[in-house]
């Protein structure tokens, strides 16, 4: 069976393309059109596709529209909001419930060919859980979801056996632990739905001094849900203009709420295993990409292993709807094993690319090699290598890599990638050898979706991917999965004694992440990046200035 899944109804618009059973090809609007997070999340814009994603997804696998047995959209405009009459009701809702019914023209119209019949809802949450149930191979498992909100709930609690959901509890809006961590994020100047990280680092900051107060507003009920009171932010630390500097008192907003956010997520696993008693875990919605909660869970919550969809946010639910609707017409689904499935470029056609630039390249024996030694000494690297990846972090297929030996490389890539000095910068380390240098969370962890300590005596060896609290957001490279990477970081241990790279997304400020050559050569271009490496070649600026 060829069924396309299609995520356009909030944020992050995306497509996937699940074949047979097996995920061929997924990705984000965003990495297409370079506009981060692909549109607004208003109801007007539910309308707009992804239509450069879902091109993408069947050219890759030569599937015509005409083919597809489905399309799997993440959104079930039956159980939304009914406008009965009033389209202008609750800031336009019954907009987007119009839009959604509406799916399958606008879809046969983007794809021309395509049987609009063949176009099947799936509830947002069911889509969320559905990425993280099949994808995880984890079978029993228990499934948490959590976002700021689907059609009418912003949770889901079941159980997956054999492919079947069983949801056990749903929190119905408007309380949702999602959008108290949006509001949040407006409040301290930064864009909701977006820059959500900024307020889990901010809270490194600061003890949470409120905690009292958000126990009373945020609370879990005896249901396997929760309740939000009406919060005042502006109690506490008044709201922050756009890039205005914080202060201890919004530091100490932004920890009481992480903290409690930690607090009721532990006490809706542990209801959730009281019921189930399964072993295992999986997360995903937006409330998973919060790493800082996924590693106290892990720590301190009763499940002995938790596994998150690396696309936690809305872009994933194109992958879990697509998922979810091969199981149902009886494709047996097969486990997500990289995250690597967007485009890729082979190396007769990345040559070209940079022969149309005009840039002088070279192809050294060994590029891993090469970059392991500009990396010892000293020099940033954009690092474009095979397929890039679904989900928002990068995971060493479009990274910008440096030193973490130099402290100073924090300050560097954040003014490279125009960010607030006050974020940190993450650890890419050989998964053999992540034990020695880090704990507090799951090893191996290839997705960068938990936090970790790093151990005595190493934190100031790597000081620039150290935390102010300590820890360390990490990625763990298996060389059987990626084989390039890891070789690059033996190369990097073997001058330094450092099994340990930095690794941030490749992009400028405000930019999506890079993703075709084009976009590599223009942030190269624009940035004090030293050296490209795109698959086979190397560009240095000397390669630039010639
Ligand atoms: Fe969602």
């Amino acid at each position: 069976m060829k069924v396309l899944g299609v995520n356009a109804v909030f944020h992050d618009p995306a497509a996937a393309l699940v074949v047979d059973g097996i995920t061929v090809a997924a990705a984000e609007e965003e990495r297409f059109s370079r506009r981060k997070h692909g549109k607004s999340p208003v109801a007007f814009s539910t309308w707009e596709l992804p239509e450069q994603a879902m091109a993408w997804c069947l050219a890759e696998a030569g599937i015509a529209p005409a083919e597809l047995d489905a399309v799997a959209y993440s959104y079930d405009p039956e159980l939304a909001f009914q406008p009965n009459g009033d389209i202008t009701a609750a800031e336009w809702e019954g907009l987007r419930t119009l839009y959604a019914r509406r799916a399958p023209l606008f879809l046969r119209a983007a794809l021309p060919g395509l049987d609009a019949a063949c176009v099947r809802w799936v509830p947002h949450h069911v889509a969320h859980a559905a990425s993280a149930t099949f994808a995880s191979g984890f079978d029993p498992c228990s499934v948490l979801v959590l976002d700021g909100r689907g059609e009418r709930a912003s949770h889901l609690a079941g159980r997956s056996t054999g492919g079947a959901l069983e949801i056990l509890a749903a929190q119905a809006l408007p309380h949702s632990l999602g959008l108290v961590y949006e509001e949040l994020t407006a409040h301290l100047g930064f864009r909701r739905s977006s820059d959500e990280y900024k307020v889990m680092a901010m809270a490194s900051y600061e003890e949470p001094s409120f905690l009292d107060a958000f126990r009373e507003l945020v609370r879990p009920d005896a249901a396997g849900g929760f309740t939000v009171g009406a919060i005042d932010f502006s109690a506490f630390a008044p709201a922050l203009a756009p890039g205005a500097e914080f202060t201890p008192a919004h530091a100490a907003l932004a920890a009481t709420v992480q903290r409690r956010l930690e607090e009721v997520l532990l006490d809706l696993a542990r209801w959730l295993h009281a019921r189930t008693g399964d072993r295992d875990l999986v997360m995903a919605g937006g409330v998973a990409l919060n790493c800082v909660a996924n590693s106290v869970l892990w720590r301190e919550g009763p499940f002995e292993r938790i596994w998150v969809q690396p696309a936690a946010g809305d872009a994933g639910t194109a992958l879990g709807a697509a998922l979810q609707v091969a199981h149902d017409l009886g494709d047996p689904v097969a486990p997500m094993t990289t995250a690597a499935l967007g485009r890729g470029w082979d190396d007769a056609a990345l040559a070209a690319r940079l022969d149309t630039a005009g840039v002088a390249f070279e192809r050294p024996d060994d590029v891993a090699d090469a970059v392991a030694e500009a990396l010892a000494d000293n020099q940033v690297v954009a690092w474009f290598q095979g397929r890039s990846e679904f989900g928002p972090r990068a995971l060493g297929h479009r990274s910008l890599l440096a030193d973490p030996r130099a402290a100073e490389n924090l300050e560097k890539l954040n003014d490279i990638k125009g960010r607030e000095q006050f974020r940190p910068v993450a650890p890419m380390v050989l998964a053999e050898r992540a034990p020695e240098i880090f704990d507090g969370g799951p090893i191996p962890s290839p997705f960068m979706l938990f936090t970790h300590r790093v151990r005595p005596g190493w934190a100031e060896r790597i000081p620039a991917v150290v935390h102010v609290d300590g820890t360390a957001r990490i990625q763990t490279v298996d060389r059987r999965d990626e084989p390039l990477m890891a070789r690059c970081l033996e190369c990097f241990e073997a001058r330094t004694g450092v099994p340990v790279v930095v690794n941030t997304s490749l992009n400028t400020a405000g930019r999506p992440m890079v993703d075709d050559p084009r976009d590599a050569l223009e942030c190269f271009g624009s940035a004090p990046v030293d050296v490209l490496a795109i698959g086979p070649y190397v560009v240095t600026r000397a390669g630039v200035a010639v």
